[in-house]
């Protein structure tokens, strides 16, 4: 069970730190961690957010419990040489397409959700965000005009075998949940989307015991906020996934809360909260963990296998919020490590 920690810039070190601090209290017979520089870090030590040695790292682990990287010095580098390649690279190395994104609703925290708490209580959904194509990852760039003036340009596509890959992912994680999967697309406007669509109206063929709809984006962002409680399973693009993932974490209550699993093929899965680095409280014990040590309750599960003990780790999440525990992030006094302490605590 090796664990590659990779805290990256900003908040990240602090809230990988509390992680770190569940994973060592649950005393997991042949847990190792070893470190690796990504980001804006890395590229101050080693001239790359993604170094090689940091990529041997991670390919020589089980997982990879990931903080979060960016860091504004770096904005008027060239994009190769920005923080949020080394995600983005890390995504595409590990070949990790899918993403799921789990926003539930913990008892109690209705009153800090953005939406009204009759409506934020029955939120219980799961985004199932393609994470190797789309836009992210299609040629790009800035040509000069002839007037002088700039175009930036990004291809947005998706082949058939993209999209099935991750429609299997939402059929399977729907049959396993609520039986429910929305697709989310913009197929009204966008070719991408309309192969999105046929293809993975085709795939429902094979999961009968699932009950598929479509929904336009636009929509999607309206009903998440209007009835999110409608939703099961979610399956999406990158970028639409990137957008309305965050717009769930607010009916949560927090982007601080939302925790997440990138998985492919391979044997090497990567977690991180969906949360960026934030360097404007970098460093000041105001970040809430809480997202890193449930994406390490995701790598419990998802890469090691370790159900009883990723449900521990939630429990204890759980009931430190249901005792009051909350960072500033929902309105609470809690800090970095007084919340890494109360989650410690609380492992039954
Ligand atoms: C996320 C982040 C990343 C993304 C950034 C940091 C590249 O916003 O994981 O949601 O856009 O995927
Ligand atoms: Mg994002």
């Amino acid at each position: 069970m090796k664990v590659a920690l990779f805290p990256g810039d900003g908040i990240g070190p602090e809230v990988i730190g509390e992680a770190v601090r569940v994973l060592e209290a649950l005393a997991l017979p042949g847990l190792t961690l070893v470190e690796g520089d990504v980001g804006g870090i890395a590229c101050k030590r080693h001239g790359h957010p993604l170094p090689p040695e940091t990529l041997q790292v991670a390919h020589a682990a089980g997982a990879v419990l990931f903080g979060a990287v960016g860091d504004p010095a770096c904005d008027g580098l060239d994009r190769a040489l920005r923080p949020e390649q080394a995600i983005l690279g890390l995504r595409k190395a590990l070949g990790l397409f899918a993403n799921l994104r789990p926003a539930t609703m913990f008892a109690g925290l209705e009153d800090a959700s953005a939406l009204r708490p009759e409506v934020a209580r029955a939120i219980n959904l799961l985004i199932v965000r393609e994470l190797n194509g789309d836009v992210y990852f299609g040629d790009k760039g800035i040509d000069t005009l002839t007037d002088g003036s700039r175009r930036g340009w990004d291809m947005m596509s998706y082949t058939e075998a993209e999209v099935a890959r991750i429609a299997h992912v939402g059929f399977k994680a729907a049959r396993g949940r609520g039986g429910r999967l929305c697709s989310v697309d913009k197929a009204n406007v966008l070719e991408t989307s309309q192969v999105w669509r046929d293809t993975v109206t085709a795939i429902a063929g094979e999961y009968t015991d699932v009950e598929l709809t479509h929904m336009y984006v636009d929509n999607a962002a309206m009903q998440l906020v209007r009835n999110p409680g409608q939703f099961d399973v979610i399956v999406t693009g990158n970028l639409f996934g990137d957008i309305l993932s965050d717009q769930a974490s607010m009916c949560v209550g927090s982007i601080g809360l939302l925790a997440s699993a990138a998985l492919g093929n391979g044997t090497v899965g990567l977690y991180e909260p969906i949360h960026g680095s934030a360097p404007d409280i970098a460093g000041k014990d105001v970040a809430n963990p809480m997202a890193t040590i449930l994406s390490a309750a995701m790598m419990l599960r998802h890469s090691f296998g370790l159900e009883a003990d990723a449900a521990r780790v939630e429990a204890a999440v759980a009931a430190a919020l249901a005792a009051g525990i909350r960072g500033a992030d929902l309105g609470g006094s809690h800090g970095t490590r007084a919340i890494g302490d109360a989650v410690v605590e609380r492992l039954a």
